[in-house]
């Protein structure tokens, strides 16, 4: 035992015998109480917390849902229709984990967007937007995996069209389907993995979080003005004043999906899969969930099969190279007058891609995508590079306490009592 070991001591005798065992305690009050938040944070730095809750949400229905769910191809269908009519609340399981999953990409599309608009992508956090992509990736991987399991039209078509895309591969690509598939078409081995692998990668999500938000905490939360905090001044602890805001978020977030779950828990689901499975009848317009519509896009949007799957795949893999294409030192768009346009226009076009996704491939819709296509790649190999380097971006404030003084609250903070900071009398062009 080493008895130099230093323990910290609580008031309350239970948390100083764990943490005596288990620095668990001290762990948690130095992560989820005394880390430091930069107080200039809006509710954009929210939607972390609001992601997290969600995925636990996510699984605890996911796991209800499976108690009542066969995965087989005859009796999938039905189990659904089941858990819908007889099992006690199988209704409410089945559109909070439906909806949540909607709710689930807006909610990290937006904090994606933040990452991107802010910067958060830029040293020293770039490990963290790595595992955020490879998140990404799986929650991608996941949705297609549960999409497939109610076995209705879409589920069906959706597994075949997706499925096939590996074929493309030169040489391995029919054997690689049939490897995935476990059968020669889309069957009821293929249901079978799927579930079985849609059951655990949302573990496999969690995991890579703990990773991702402990990346976060190594080197502080960045801002919407992109500068590190430098004096106390700058931050407030995430407890109390982080955590009331993420629960003003979690509430509005509750509010917004039960409105859904109770009055409108069809508004994204797709027709075609409240009808069984049936190999023999390919639906009108095959469509992806509306929240990976915007990759649909790029693969339809090239003539070529394969071409379309590279670019498929390389409009997500790009994302990981991302902190090393923009060569800009400052993080914030807000203080970078060009980049922020060319910035928004990505997530327009982003957008509008996601829209033409939807709907069948041909005449304007095509066209919007092919431009759709040309502006993403376009982003990040010419724009991102190129503005970084040739742009001259509008002067930082020194401190966050300096932009919070002269932006948000001129009688609080920064300076004593309204009188702005010796840096900001100085720094009167912020
Ligand atoms: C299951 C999905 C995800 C969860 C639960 C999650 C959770 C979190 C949490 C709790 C934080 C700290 C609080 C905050 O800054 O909001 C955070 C920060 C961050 N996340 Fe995620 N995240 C997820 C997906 C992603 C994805 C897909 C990306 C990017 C592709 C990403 C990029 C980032 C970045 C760059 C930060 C640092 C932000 C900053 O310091 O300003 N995250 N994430």
């Amino acid at each position: 035992m080493d008895k130099n070991r230093k323990v910290h001591q609580f008031k309350n005798p239970v948390l100083n015998w764990i943490e005596f065992r288990l620095p668990i305690v001290s762990y948690f009050k130095k992560e989820y109480g005394d880390y430091p938040m930069p107080k200039n944070c809006n509710y954009f730095w929210s939607f972390g917390a609001l992601a997290t809750i969600t995925l636990v949400t996510m699984i605890v229905s996911g796991i209800f849902l499976a108690m009542n769910y066969t995965p087989h191809t005859d009796m999938a269908f039905d189990s659904v229709e089941r858990i819908m009519r007889d099992v006690n609340y199988g209704w409410l399981m089945r559109y909070i984990h439906s909806n949540g999953a909607a709710f689930f990409f807006i909610i990290v599309y937006i904090h994606i967007v933040r990452a991107m608009y802010f910067g958060s992508y830029k040293y020293p956090r770039e490990l963290n937007w790595i595992l955020g992509v490879f998140i990404f990736l799986l929650m991608m991987a996941t949705s297609f995996l549960g999409y497939t399991l109610p076995w209705g039209q879409m589920s069906y078509w959706g597994a075949t069209v997706i499925t096939n895309l590996f074929s493309a591969i030169p040489f391995i690509g029919e054997g690689l389907k049939t490897w995935l598939l476990g059968d020669y078409n889309v069957g009821n081995a293929t249901l079978n993995r799927f579930f079985a692998l849609h059951y655990v990668l949302p573990f496999v999500i969690f995991g890579v979080v703990g990773l991702h938000v402990a990346a976060v905490h190594v080197h502080g939360s960045n801002n919407p003005d992109g500068i590190d905090i430098k004096t106390n001044n700058d931050s407030v602890n995430f407890f109390p004043y982080m955590l009331i805001k993420d629960t003003v978020a979690m509430c509005a977030f509750g509010v917004a999906i039960s409105a859904v779950i109770f009055f409108g828990p069809n508004l994204m689901a797709e027709v075609d899969n409240y009808i069984p499975a049936d190999p023999l009848v390919t639906p009108a317009h095959i469509v992806p969930n509306w929240y990976l519509a915007p990759f649909y896009a790029i693969l339809r949007a090239v003539p070529d099969k394969l071409g379309g799957v590279l670019l498929m795949f390389g409009a997500i893999v790009i994302l990981f190279v991302l902190p090393w294409l923009d060569r800009s030192k400052v993080r914030s768009c807000n203080y970078r007058p060009i980049y922020k346009w060319f910035m928004m226009g990505f997530f327009v076009n982003f957008f509008a891609l996601g829209y033409v996704g939807m709907l069948p491939a041909e005449g304007l819709y095509l066209l919007i995508a092919r431009v759709g296509l040309l502006y993403y790649f376009g982003f990040f190999f010419i724009i991102t590079p190129f503005v970084g380097w040739i742009e001259k971006p509008s002067k930082l404030p020194l401190s966050i306490s300096d932009v919070y003084a002269k932006n948000i609250a001129p009688n609080i903070g920064g300076g004593e009592k309204g009188i702005p900071s010796p840096a900001m009398q100085k720094d009167t062009n912020l």
